[in-house]
């Protein structure tokens, strides 16, 4: 029978058992929290062997692609280290480093990248309005004054891509000289906004994008302009394609003049006259604005290739034989009747106050200006210039624009200034 005394001694025997349980709850809790411990560590070491497996495969693979992968085929893979100096900078194939644009060797080409900067404009700053106004009007515009507007957006959408292209694909990599490169970067920009413009005028007059986008397969003296210059890309667009001998150095030579004196120094200058002469005529003034500034670009690509082309003659005069000044006479003359084809083809009668032999003509003194600046006699004698103005507009500074309104500078960021 309990007593109180039992009583008593109950709390005291409760107080035991309880720190028992106390002390047996603190070593299960002890045991599984090692355990924990022990799981977690087990899992680090796991996740630890994984990245450490995963690395290693890594290093196999890339190991693996290095080997499968043929050498660098320009000349960035024997950088020196050392400082460069001006006379070891060169054209094509220097083995100086090409990361330091200091000092500079060719300062006509750094220039040049300073007034291209100055020269920036965007598409969308050109009012379109009275376009698409007289785009839409059922006699805004006659027949063959329509034919010349989507020819013309026809051709020039799908040119400067190739251009842009055969610039970052394969010329890039082959001019080994930095402020070079830096021209050829802005010019690569310069190229995607002339397309954003073609783009930016297609869309703004609501024409169909298919049948534009198309004209370089579809359209006979389209296609055979772009197949031309493209038949000048194809080797020199391969990544195995290098330069270091006279034959490759002479296929860039050749890309160079098909791309700089034929594709942009005269396949541009049919169209650019026609739509320039709508704008004198106050038609389609917001497309013809679009083309005067690329003319003002283009003019200046076409004076930075003739002049790496003339520095490589320079550098490289055994490239410049008799073999390959009769090829670079007949590009110039293929081009020049190809692009009287074009201008056949678009104009089949006199159109604002121009026709295909007045544009023959001009042509004809395009080439013998472009023969005459890569250092070949002029093959036209006697031709002179049917459209003194299309030089007015390229030599117009940028402070003014053909088309009465002036723009003063370029604000970087901002729109253009007009007065
Ligand atoms: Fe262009
Ligand atoms: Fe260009």
């Amino acid at each position: 029978m309990l007593s109180w005394d039992d009583y008593e001694e109950a709390p005291s025997n409760a107080q035991a058992d309880q720190a028992v349980i106390a002390d047996a709850v603190q070593k299960q809790m002890e045991s599984e929290a090692a355990q924990r411990a022990a799981e977690q560590q087990a899992a680090a070491a796991e996740q630890k062997a994984a990245a450490e497996r995963k690395a290693a495969a890594e290093r196999q693979a890339a190991a693996e692609q290095e080997a499968a992968t043929p050498a660098p085929v320009v000349a960035e893979e024997s950088v020196s280290t050392e400082r460069v100096t001006v006379d070891q900078k060169a054209m094509i194939n220097c083995r100086a480093d090409l990361n330091q644009l200091v000092p500079f060797k060719y300062d006509w080409a750094w220039q040049k990248y300073l007034d291209g900067c100055a020269n920036h404009w965007m598409p969308q700053e050109v009012n379109m309005t009275a376009d698409i106004a007289l785009w839409k009007s059922e006699d805004g515009l006659s027949d063959d004054e329509r034919t010349i507007v989507k020819r013309s957006l026809g051709f020039f959408s799908t040119a400067d891509s190739l251009v842009a292209n055969n610039l970052v694909l394969a010329i890039y990599r082959l001019i080994t000289n930095p402020e070079c490169r830096q021209y050829l970067l802005r010019q690569a920009f310069e190229e995607a906004i002339h397309t954003h413009a073609y783009q930016y005028c297609i869309e703004s007059l609501g024409m169909d994008e298919g049948e534009i986008f198309n004209m370089y397969h579809e359209v006979p003296t389209v296609a055979e302009k772009a197949s031309w210059a493209l038949k000048y890309t194809k080797e020199i667009n391969d990544p195995g394609f290098t330069t270091g001998t006279v034959d490759t150095d002479k296929t860039l030579l050749k890309n160079l003049i098909a791309y700089y004196c034929v594709l942009e120094g005269i396949f541009f200058y049919c169209g650019f006259t026609q739509i320039l002469s709508m704008g004198r005529r106050n038609k389609m003034t917001g497309t013809s604005e679009q083309f005067q500034y690329i003319l003002r670009d283009e003019s200046m690509h076409v004076n930075f290739g003739i002049d790496v082309i003339n520095q490589i003659k320079l550098e490289n005069p055994h490239l410049w034989d008799d073999e390959m000044q009769a090829s670079a006479k007949e590009m110039i003359l293929e081009g020049t009747t190809l692009e009287v084809g074009y201008a056949r083809d678009t104009m089949p009668r006199g159109v604002l106050g121009m026709n295909a032999n007045m544009m023959e003509e001009y042509l004809q003194f395009i080439a013998n200006r472009r023969l005459a600046q890569i250092g070949l006699t002029e093959q036209y004698p006697g031709v002179k210039n049917p459209f003194p103005w299309m030089s007015e507009i390229m030599d117009l500074k940028k402070e003014k624009n053909f088309f009465e309104t002036r723009v003063t500078d370029y604000q970087t960021g901002g729109a253009l200034t007009w007065d």
